[in-house]
């Protein structure tokens, strides 16, 4: 099914002028850029956002460092999309990421780790609707 996913590129990577590499491997791979925004996050944006993490020990040094600086927030569209973004991606700890892949090409650690994408569909919707209001996106 074609589906939406919210992908993150992260203070490291946008740090490191990479945006378009990262770009380019989306659209190569079938996955369309619907609605984009450079940010700097505030804090409780940050915790926002991450909430379901709230209680895990990297909680504080999660939220420094994704407000450390602007992030590119993206829905991408395509067929079967979160588990395409998910493999792109590359596994969340970048020494454990397939060769290939974006934090394998791109990170450096599990905190700054390039990129962020959407697990499921339920929590692509939420993360979707918590950057971009319905008629920001644009599919067609
Ligand atoms: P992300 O997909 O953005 O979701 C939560 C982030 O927490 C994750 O990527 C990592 O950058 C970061 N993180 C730090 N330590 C861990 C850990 N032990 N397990 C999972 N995520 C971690």
């Amino acid at each position: 099914a074609i589906e939406r996913t919210l992908s993150i590129i992260k203070p490291d990577a946008v740090a490191k002028n990479v945006i378009g590499k990262i770009y380019s491997r989306f659209e190569t791979n079938g996955l369309k850029i619907v609605a984009a925004q450079m940010r700097q996050l505030s804090q409780a944006e940050a915790e926002g956002f991450y909430a379901v993490h709230r209680e895990r020990p990297f909680f504080a040094d999660l939220v420094k460092f994704m407000t450390s600086g602007p992030v590119m927030i993206q829905v991408l569209e395509g067929e079967g999309a979160i588990l395409k973004n998910r493999e792109l991606m590359g596994a969340t700890d970048p020494k454990k990421a397939a060769p290939g892949s974006i934090r394998a090409d791109f990170a450096e650690s599990i905190d700054a780790n390039a990129v962020h994408g959407s697990d499921a569909p339920e929590t692509a919707a939420v993360e979707i609707a918590y950057f971009f209001p319905a008629l920001s996106i644009h599919s067609r």
